[in-house]
């Protein structure tokens, strides 16, 4: 087994093959003047090629280099190419929402497999039917169980979800832990602008609308998210617990995109911490994915 980082994931790669024991094969990958990729591998390439590359920013770039890894190491003489995938750009579009749009998901879904990747693997995917794309095999692992281990495991800690659709990641990481956690209501008014209108927040086994206030007071609320990407989910969930009386709030997310100075908008909002995955790089990834991807890998 050979292990390719591409260029957004070269130090996870270059983690994930020192757990396995694998090697780690050299690319040279770069841009013509005029703006076209030169790709080249520039090691030796075994039967079974696992090749690591997220598709955050530059999302087209990195895509577009990973179909330039997977076809050439298929033409080069690989058997088996595993593409791990920490971060999927456009799973967000995995549908039509407006008439005319591109089923953005399915196309990259449909590129990826007519490179000639085998297997597909990825991290807290946004929507999970987006696996259902593929007609090889695909999953998404779960990165809760390394947030979890670094989250203290401290009193009053109250891990909290800022919409009920990252309840189940919440819940995840406080069954791990041991401990309460609760969910906001959001409402999304367009890409960039939340609205958390229904400032309740509830108990787990609580079925009614009642605000309970103290779920939240005077707790070590951690929020936790699979996206951060401007940070208005996080804003108004960090606004709402400190209104609620929380003692501090600390944030974690898988995929820090952090765009739009995201990461200074929460700060401001009052967080005492950001902390992340590497599954992209950036000044919060404190959480490394390598040892999931590694036993996964050799499983
Ligand atoms: C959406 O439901 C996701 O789980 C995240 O909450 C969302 O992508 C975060 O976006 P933003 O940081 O722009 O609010």
């Amino acid at each position: 087994m050979v292990i390719i980082g591409g260029s957004s994931s070269q130090d996870l790669a270059a983690k994930v093959a020192e757990k396995l024991g694998e090697r780690l094969c050299y690319v040279e990958s770069k841009k013509f003047p005029d703006g076209e990729r030169y790709l080249k591998i520039n090691g030796k390439i075994d039967d079974e090629v696992i090749i690591i590359q997220s598709t955050g920013y530059p999302q087209d770039e990195n895509i577009l280099e990973l179909l330039f890894l997977i076809k050439t190491v298929k033409d080069i003489g690989a058997k088996k190419v595993t593409v791990v995938m920490p971060y999927m750009g456009y799973a967000r579009q995995e549908k039509r929402f407006n008439p005319g749009e591109s089923v953005s998901a399915k196309i990259v879904v449909e590129l990826i497999e007519s490179a000639g990747a085998d297997e597909f693997i990825t991290f807290n995917i946004h929507e999970e039917c987006v696996l259902n794309f593929f007609n090889i095999p695909a999953k998404t692992l779960s990165a809760m169980p390394a947030i979890a281990d670094f989250i203290n495991d401290e009193e009053d800690l109250l891990i909290v979800a800022p919409d009920k659709g990252a309840y189940h990641f919440a819940q995840e990481i406080a069954q791990i832990l041991n401990c309460e956690c609760t969910y906001l209501s959001k409402v999304r008014l367009g890409p960039d602008k939340v609205e958390t209108r229904i400032v309740d927040v509830r108990c787990e086994d609580s079925s009614d609308e009642t605000v309970n206030v103290d779920a939240v007071k005077g707790k070590k609320a951690v929020i936790i998210d699979d996206i951060i990407a401007t940070g208005g989910t996080i804003v108004n969930a960090i606004k709402i617990l400190k209104q609620y009386g929380a003692k501090s709030v600390d944030v974690c997310c898988v995929h820090p995109l952090l765009v739009n100075g995201a990461t200074t908008r929460i700060y401001e909002a009052g967080a005492q911490s950001i902390i992340s995955t590497n599954s992209i790089s950036s000044d919060t990834s404190r959480v490394s994915l390598a040892n999931i991807i590694a036993d996964y890998l050799k499983s």
